[in-house]
Formats: C-alpha cells, structure tokens, sequence
C-alpha cells in the first residue's frame, strides 16, 4: 500500500462535504487565525491533504519563498510525510528556527521516538501518524491555530528547566487526593473539571497524575494522541505552547486534559520536578489546573499538595477509608501543610451504612466540607464514559458536585455560599 493510497481515509467525505468547520463546527473558539499552508512533494498527497484541510489550505509542494511571502501574517504549515525524508525536514527546520512564530504539524509514516524527538527539537508543535484522520488532522490545526492566537503570533514564552524564569502565579491549582483506593478522586476530578470548565471564563486543565493506574482519559472516552509522557520526553523544549499541543480536549465542555501513561512501566519517567514544572506551565494559562492522584504519598504527589492551592481529600464512608484518611491527615501536618488548603469531602456520604457523619468527622477532627451522596447513575455514567453531571445533570450528585464546582469560581465579594 503506498503513502497516497492510506493517508486518504473514509473522513475525507466529511472534509470535501463541509470542509474543516464541518468537522469542527462543536468546538469551542474555533475562529481561524493563521495562514493555513500544506506542504507535500506528492501531488497526489499534497493535494488530498488540502481537501481534508479545506479550502483555507494553501497547498505548496516545497517552502521555499514562504517566509518571504507570508513575513508579516501567523503562519500555520502542515508538512507532509516527503518532509521527513528530506534534509532539515524540507527546510522547516530552518524556517521555524528563523520564525519561532509558526506553528507546524508533522505528518509522518513512521511515529518513532526518534522522529518526535527530531520533529520536536526541530520546532514542530505537533506530529501525527498515517493514514491520517480529518477530525485529528483539524483538531491538532484547531489547537495549534488556538496558541498562535493567545500568543499573538510570538512564540510562547519559554520557562528554563529548573532555572530561575517561572511563569507567574495564574489559575488555582485543585489537586484531589486520598490515600483510600477507589474513594471516588476520579469521579470527583472528572466532573469538577467538566464543571469548571463549562462555568469559568479562562480554559481548565486536568491533569492525571495517577501515573500508573490512571483512567481520566476512559472516564471521558477520550482516545489521546498524548499523554504527560509526550511533555516529559521534550521536557527541555517544553514551555506552554508546546504543552498545549500535547492536551486532548474533552468536546462537550472544553476541559483540556494531560493524560496518565498508556503503559504503568512510563511511571517513572515523570518525577516531582517534572510535574511540578507541567503545572506551573499549565496555571500560567489556565484559569484551574485540576488534579487526579493515585491513592499513596509518593515525590510526585507531595509537590503537588504542595503547588496546591487546595487539596480535596476525598474519603468514603466506611471504617478503613476513615483510618486510611486519619494516617493521610497526620501526614499532611507533619508534613507541615497549612490545613487551610484541605477540604475534607466525605463521598457516598447517604449511605446507610451505620456510619454517621457526625462521627467521622470526630474521629478526623475535621469538618466535611462537602457531602457527595451515593447514587447508581455515577457507575452508569462512568461506563458511558460521560461524566455525571452531563449525563444525569439533575440528580443529586450532580447538584452537590455543581455546589462544590461554584465554591471556586464565586464572583468576588460575593456572598460566600456554605460547603454544604
Ligand atoms: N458517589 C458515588 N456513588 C456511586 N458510585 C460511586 C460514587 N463515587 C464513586 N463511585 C464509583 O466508585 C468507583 C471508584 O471511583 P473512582 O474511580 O472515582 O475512585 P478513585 O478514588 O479514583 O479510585 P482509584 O484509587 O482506583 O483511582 C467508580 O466505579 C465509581 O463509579
Ligand atoms: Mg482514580
């Protein structure tokens, strides 16, 4: 099978129907911005890549003259697969060194390390594998075309790795924790960052730093092209443009998501600095990074309670979550945390299950700060992959978890409205 013949693929129809916006018509701030240039020595590629890119494409079959032509105007380029086998990727290397300011998208036909490291270091923000999907294809244009917009065409300010340049303090950062399996952090994480998403005006971040076992990404039926593996293999090119092109987007609210490692052996790559440089990038564009955890103290957790401005302590309503969440709480104080930042939030809290909350809030010394009740259409909604407050929105749980999502975006010098 030749390159032409598998980078056409069935979503092609939708692209010559309706053109990018026909695929993209749902996405949120999806105004173009930059120039849009395909650049393909194949004809027969260049001209099929077009078609999925619509008619703002450009189709070009070498770069050359296109710094000259389009000086002053944000520049999108999409490089097809006979860039990789040229030198200098057909001379983007040279023109994205030149130009920081444009934006370029690799497609190629074998997505090794090698080639994303070469693509990455090369200045590309993106990379995709043939055959090439046109909801993807748009989706990475759509992201990209997002960055060039937010920075003006300049390129997004660099943070040094460990250096002293750290990017102002911006968005809240929620991490939400426990140290009880299965106490219901991820359905708490999910959701919040739906709900934040949908009511804040800057964009939401989540992030799933359950590095192992994490499941953001099934949760929200989301299939990634990333995941935090991508941002800490370039961790030296990484600053928040980059980072931004690695984010899946969850469609039906906005929320962006950093997924967990496809494979739990990738765990180890991201340590505590890592992570807390990946947060540090993803507040100084975010209104709210939201957190997942897994259910241990680990290097990676503790710097995140500690770049926390609140940490929600998710415990279920039974007597080993309670001593699991007691042994957590007495580390987080000699772990001198301020214990302003912990919000205990007590899930399944309905239960009938001969454990008053009364109770468990004196065996923590304590106070709940939000009561989640227990409900069928939480398991149901998971397995949707749809997060509850989208699938069953006026149930009781999605009315508790919306009451706890608008205790972080109350307007200021509003009434402040009570947790529970
Ligand atoms: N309030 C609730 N009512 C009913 N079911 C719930 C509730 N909260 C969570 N669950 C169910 O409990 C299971 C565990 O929830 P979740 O995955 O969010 O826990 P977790 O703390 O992230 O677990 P892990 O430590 O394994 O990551 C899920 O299948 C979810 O459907
Ligand atoms: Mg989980």
């Amino acid at each position: 099978m030749t390159v032409s013949e598998y980078l056409w693929d069935d979503n092609v129809s939708s692209a010559q129907q309706g053109g990018p916006t026909g695929t993209m018509s749902n996405l949120p701030d999806d105004e173009p911005n930059a120039q849009l240039i395909v650049v393909e020595s194949d004809p027969a590629i260049r001209s099929r890549l077009a078609m999925q890119l619509g008619e703002r494409a450009v189709a070009l079959d070498d770069l050359s003259g296109v710094e000259e032509r389009y000086a002053d105007s944000p520049l999108l380029v999409v490089l097809g697969p006979s860039c990789v086998r040229m030198p200098g990727l057909g001379g983007a290397e040279l023109l994205l060194t030149n130009r920081p300011d444009i934006g370029a998208i690799l497609i190629a036909e074998d997505l090794s390390t090698d080639l994303f490291q070469r693509a990455i270091r090369g200045g590309v923000r993106d990379v995709l594998g043939v055959p090439v999907d046109t909801g993807q294809l748009n989706e990475a244009v759509r992201r990209i075309d997002q960055t060039l917009a937010v920075s003006g065409g300049r390129p997004a300010p660099a943070f040094a790795v460990g250096g002293e340049e750290q990017p102002a303090a911006g968005g809240k950062v929620i991490t939400v924790f426990s140290t009880k399996g299965g106490a219901g952090k991820s359905m708490l994480a999910t959701n919040l960052g739906v709900l934040l998403a949908q009511r804040s005006e800057g964009p939401v971040a989540l992030v799933d730093a359950d590095l192992q076992f994490g499941d953001i990404a099934v949760m929200l039926k989301l299939a990634p092209q990333h995941t935090i593996v991508d941002a800490v293999g370039s961790f030296e090119r990484l600053d928040a443009g980059f980072l931004k092109s690695l984010l899946a987007v969850h469609q039906q609210s906005g929320l962006l998501v950093l997924p967990a490692p496809l494979e739990p052996a990738f765990a180890d790559q991201i340590g505590a600095d890592q992570m807390s440089h990946i947060i540090a990038l993803l507040r100084s564009f975010c209104s709210f990074v939201v957190v997942d955890t897994p259910a241990y103290f680990n290097d990676v957790v503790l710097s995140l309670i500690e770049d926390s401005d609140d940490v929600l302590l998710v415990a279920g309503m039974d007597i080993p979550n309670i001593k699991n969440v007691k042994i957590g709480l007495q580390t987080l104080r000699l772990l001198n945390t301020p214990m302003s930042k912990i919000h205990l939030i007590l899930n399944r809290a309905n239960s009938k299950v001969k454990l008053e909350v009364s109770e468990v809030e004196r065996t923590l010394q304590v106070k709940a700060e939000s009561l989640i009740p227990s409900d069928i259409v939480v398991p149901q909604s998971v397995n949707k992959g749809t997060p509850v407050v989208l699938d069953a929105p006026r149930s009781a749980i999605a009315k508790s978890l919306e009451q706890l999502a608008d205790r972080f975006i109350e307007a200021p010098g509003a009434k402040k409205r009570s947790w529970r």
